[in-house]
């Protein structure tokens, strides 16, 4: 149980589901100076209508309880954590969820903004975001200064207007900006789009998207060996991105169900389009859903699965994030089923699946990525 001493109260923050010993906590720096900027220059009036920006785990959010809170993030964790905090800390009265492909409404007072790994993702929330804030509006950027890029700086003064930073305090700075109205509104250049004529697909990408200019080498690799893979009826793309490697098998396989599952809303949004365009006029069977993997599906529902694996969530790196992964898969398979998986060499997880499922082939490699098979035998 990891206790938040924020500048508006005492806060109860997990990252979820909470994992014994877990030593990563739901804030950060940055996150403890913006609360505590806020608080000191009493920025945050009784009524002022807060916008929070990628709150990873809510801490801002729930921080922020008696005022009128949206949360609008790309990630599906991070509302799931931001509701599950809130609700952990009874601070639910005004927490609206606006997913990243959705619409946000009026004019806000007060803008937070944690800065993404995605500099793409930021453009285009910026972009959208000069609709909903006008000269009076207290705009406040965040991040730990190792996120920090170049970019960010030059997105948030060609998009919103100029900025100052702060001094840093904890390895985290603030970016403070405000509208200026003689830019004119940017052009949103996001979802983009690319041809790939190896693979013949043109492929939607919104802004946060995986690979999103080009098709991703592993994919490529993983496409390569897709006739070896055997007809099955419940397919799951399994951190579908862009839905690449579930639209090509169902092309093969003209009766698979495919279910493309992923965190990101903008993904699942991707996936979907391309989908949709690659299988014009017909009834579309696939589902598409913004979940942490497997995490809720039903034991032995899909008979097989195709992954090339996340290596990083936002900031946060883990090898725990793939074998948690595999063990949901092998949870989810039926006896049988099949999962195939493309990841580069040296991310070790041939000994993971050996580890979980008992067996692991190699089915081809390359020299930079290795696809394995395993089987789920009992
Ligand atoms: C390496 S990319 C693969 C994308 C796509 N399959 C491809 O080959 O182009 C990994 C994907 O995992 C997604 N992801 C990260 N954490 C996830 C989670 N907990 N549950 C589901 N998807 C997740 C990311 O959003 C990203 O789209």
């Amino acid at each position: 149980m990891h206790v938040f001493h924020s500048a508006f109260g005492n806060l109860t923050l997990n990252r979820w589901p909470v994992r014994k010993n877990d030593q990563l906590q739901a804030w950060d720096a940055a996150d403890e100076y913006l609360l505590n900027h806020l608080a000191d220059n009493k920025l945050v009036t009784d009524t002022a209508r807060v916008l929070v920006v990628n709150d990873a785990h809510g801490a801002l959010c729930c921080a922020l309880y008696k005022n009128d809170v949206t949360h609008w993030s790309d990630s599906s964790l991070s509302q799931t954590d931001t509701q599950q905090n809130s609700a952990q800390n009874q601070t639910p009265a005004n927490l609206e969820f606006v997913k990243s492909t959705g619409h946000l409404h009026g004019v806000f007072d007060v803008v937070l903004i944690k800065i993404p790994k995605t500099n793409a993702l930021l453009e285009d929330q910026l972009i959208r975001l000069r609709d909903h804030i006008n000269k009076d509006s207290v705009i406040i950027a965040a991040a730990m200064i190792k996120h920090l890029q170049k970019s960010a700086f030059k997105s948030i003064e060609q998009i919103i207007g100029p900025l100052t930073t702060s001094l840093a305090v904890k390895k985290s700075r603030l970016i403070f900006t405000s509208i200026d109205d003689t830019i004119p509104p940017p052009q949103n250049p996001y979802p983009t789009q690319y041809t790939d004529p190896d693979i013949g697909m043109t492929l939607t990408n919104h802004a946060s998207v995986f690979s999103r200019d080009h098709l991703d080498l592993g994919t490529r690799f993983f496409l390569s060996a897709f006739q070896d893979i055997k007809s099955a009826n419940r397919v799951v793309d399994l951190a579908c991105g862009n839905g690449v490697l579930g639209i090509k098998y169902q092309q093969l396989h003209h009766n698979a169900r495919i279910q493309f599952i992923d965190e990101s809303f903008m993904a699942i949004e991707s996936a979907r389009k391309n989908y949709a365009s690659a299988f014009p006029g017909q009834t579309i069977q696939s589902i598409f859903l913004a979940q942490d993997g497997l995490k809720n599906s039903s034991a032995e529902s899909c008979d097989l699965i195709l992954c090339n694996p996340p290596f990083h969530i936002q900031h946060t790196v883990g090898a725990q994030l793939a074998s948690g992964m595999f063990h949901d898969a092998r949870r989810c398979l039926s006896s049988g089923g099949e999962m195939w998986v493309v990841s580069n060499h040296h991310l070790d997880y041939r000994s993971v699946l050996n580890r979980i499922f008992g067996n692991c082939r190699m089915v081809a490699k390359n020299k930079k990525f290795v696809i394995n098979k395993v089987v789920k035998r009992h």
